[in-house]
């Protein structure tokens, strides 16, 4: 089996930081996000391959993944992101007559037992209860199975269950499933402007496939501020990494990076700070600081902080991307 991860969009509601930094690249409790999607798939030895759909400031993708991890990586190139069912068909070719895939979107951490979620004789699709269905693609559950997808519903009303497609689907089939993406682009066939994995897995319930629902606890997004920031803080609480730092008074959970200062300061709860980072005179909770920022006089929470950032002076919450300076 392989996986397919998209990491091809344009990370707009992480803006400014995936301006310079692609989205699955943002450091979350220490490291890059989709460092710990390809580490738990190397781990539970599930797949033989991984496919990373790579777009925008694709080399620097293709660097941090080959640089950090010695396995099977390709890497098929999605010109332009018009959607995520387009993202998926452009892994075709890598794949092998109808081998079953495993698809994970990149910005999206699952704490779940992978293994249990392919040991099944279906597709299956990972589902969470939600209570505002509007922003996802809805499954409609009929007798354990699932009978129908939406693509984002317009009102709770019409939405046919409160059950978010999350974001991890493992596919049977898979000359099926690229059979619907292909009829739906040679059809040109769109939903809200864009190419929908969800009609494509329309058209496979309306050809007779099966799909079961996996109701999945651990679902992390890390694709808005503060997705990103809860994601950080669930992490760091499950990491759970003491630290004891002459000038700081820290209070858990922290990630503090290599080569970091601290000095006359209070860090958490809830803080990654990155590499050779320097933070003096500040109270920091609830955030991500990435690597080679200094804060200094700063009182911040909920914010992120791109690479090679200054902030001096008091701030409260904060949004900046790499190389920005705020100063008093
Ligand atoms: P999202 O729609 O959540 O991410 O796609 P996005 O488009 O990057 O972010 P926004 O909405 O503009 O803020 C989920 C996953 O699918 C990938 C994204 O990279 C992300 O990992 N994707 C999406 C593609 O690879 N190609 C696309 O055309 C769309």
């Amino acid at each position: 089996m392989k996986a397919i991860i998209p990491v091809a969009g344009s990370g707009t509601r992480l803006r400014p930081h995936t301006l310079t930094k692609p989205k699955v690249l943002m450091n979350v409790a220490g490291k890059p996000m989709i460092y710990y999607i390809i580490e738990q798939l190397i781990r539970e030895q599930i797949v033989d391959e991984i496919i990373m759909i790579v777009g925008t400031m694709s080399n620097k993708i293709i660097d941090y993944v080959t640089g950090t991890f010695d396995f099977k990586f390709s890497f098929p190139m999605q010109q332009e992101a018009i959607g995520l069912g387009h993202a998926i068909s452009c892994a075709k070719g890598s794949i092998k007559k109808n081998e079953d895939v495993l698809i994970i979107l990149g910005d999206t951490l699952f704490d779940v037992n992978l293994r249990d979620l392919t040991d099944c004789e279906h597709s299956v699709i990972g589902l969470k209860k939600v209570q505002d269905p509007r922003r996802f693609g809805v499954a409609e559950i009929r007798d354990n199975r699932i009978s129908g997808f939406v693509e984002k519903p317009a009102s709770k009303d019409v939405s046919p269950s409160n059950d978010a497609i999350v974001g991890i689907y493992y596919l049977k089939n898979s000359d099926n499933l690229f059979d619907s993406l292909d009829r739906l682009i040679n059809k040109g066939i769109r939903t809200k402007g864009e190419f929908q994995l969800t009609d494509a897995l329309t058209l496979l319930l309306e050809s007779g496939e099966k799909f079961c629902p996996y109701y999945v606890d651990g679902w992390l997004d890390c694709g808005k501020v503060e997705t990103i920031l809860e994601t950080n803080s669930y992490l760091l609480h499950k990491f759970n990494l003491r630290y004891k730092i002459p000038g700081a008074l820290i209070k858990d959970p922290v990630f503090i990076g290599a080569n970091a200062v601290l000095d006359n300061c209070i860090i958490g709860e809830n803080v990654t700070v990155g590499n050779h980072c320097i933070i003096r005179n500040s109270i920091i909770k609830n955030s991500i600081i990435d690597d080679y920022a200094t804060i200094e006089n700063s009182i911040l929470a909920n914010t992120l902080v791109g690479e090679h950032s200054v902030v001096s002076g008091k701030m409260k919450e904060l949004n900046i991307g790499d190389y920005s300076e705020t100063i008093d």
